[in-house]
């Protein structure tokens, strides 16, 4: 049986230029091409977690626009459950207004309807949650919301996966009730300043996972540090590889892989999504995963 996994969080339409080089200030430049793209961490890590086999609900919410209508319907194509993604009347829908250019992106995100995922509008789908094997959220709604989620999920007994991502700070009450904390290093820096992330990672064994991009996911297994590398790949668009990287994680975990072996599965789903365009372009199948895996 699948496991199932509620995903709280956001999602928009990523309007995507790519260009030669980012403007200055005051500069106007011709970009290359334009597109319209589903993303938000929130749907890509529910979209993600779908192609890998898991059984995903994602609780969100879009404006009463055409991106709107196309955020649900690019959700319901990936066989993502979508009962609790509800329109909100006069509000847009989240956008993230996204340059590549130099072989990387820079992103400004627009909340929109995506502030409207409250600590209620969860509590309303308190059923659903119950019932789930992992609960996933990220830092694109409001900061109320991931602490009441982070309470929730204790009071019910089910495991949060907490994407710190993009960084804020966090209270220690959140850092505690989260089973699973996956920042990079600038978001961990953020997390836990002033302390050295050798001695933050001792502190929350098997719970805190550092990303380091290429690299791959530091973390501390109770007796050593370890490094689990990631997989090398022509990168096309990293956009969505730490949403991919958090499903694959959050998937693997539910269905009670070993930590170790988790990693390595993440990392191989997230190294294959960069080789597509687009933050969900580019997300692998579970079939994909382990034929990656297998090499
Ligand atoms: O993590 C990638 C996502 O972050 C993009 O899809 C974009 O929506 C931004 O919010
Ligand atoms: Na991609």
């Amino acid at each position: 049986k699948p496991p199932k996994i509620a995903v709280i969080g956001s999602s928009s339409m990523d309007l995507v230029v790519t260009a030669d080089r980012r403007p200055g200030a005051g500069e106007t430049i011709l970009g290359e091409a334009f597109s319209t793209v589903p993303g938000g961490k929130g749907a890509n890590q529910a979209v993600a977690a779908a192609r890998l086999g898991a059984d995903v609900h994602m609780i969100g919410r879009v404006g009463d626009d055409a991106y709107g209508q196309e955020i649900v319907a690019n959700l319901k194509a990936n066989g993502v459950i979508t009962d609790y993604v509800e329109p909100v009347t006069d509000v847009s829908s989240g956008t993230a207004h996204i340059v590549l250019a130099e072989g990387d992106n820079s992103i400004i995100v627009v909340k929109g309807a995506n502030d409207h995922v409250t600590p209620s509008y969860v509590k309303n789908a308190l059923s659903l949650l119950r019932e789930c094997d992992l609960i996933m959220i990220q830092q694109e709604v409001p900061e109320e919301t991931v602490i009441e989620t982070a309470r929730l999920c204790t009071e019910i007994g089910v495991p949060l996966l907490l994407n710190p991502a993009p960084a804020r700070e966090i209270p220690d009450t959140v850092i505690e009730q989260a089973a699973y904390l996956t920042p990079n290093e600038h978001e961990a820096g953020l997390l836990f300043p002033g302390v050295p992330l050798a001695d933050v990672l001792i502190k929350y064994p098997n719970k805190l996972f550092i990303t380091e991009g290429s690299a791959g996911v530091r973390y501390y297994d109770g007796a050593e540090e370890k490094l689990v590398s990631s997989f090398k790949v022509e990168a096309v668009d990293t956009t969505g590889a730490g949403d991919t990287f958090n499903a694959a994680l959050g998937v693997a975990v539910a269905e009670g892989k070993p930590l170790e072996e988790s990693l390595r599965f993440a990392n191989r789903a997230a190294s294959i999504s960069v080789t597509g365009f687009g933050a969900q372009g580019g997300m692998p199948t579970r079939e994909e995963v382990e034929r990656g895996l297998a090499e």
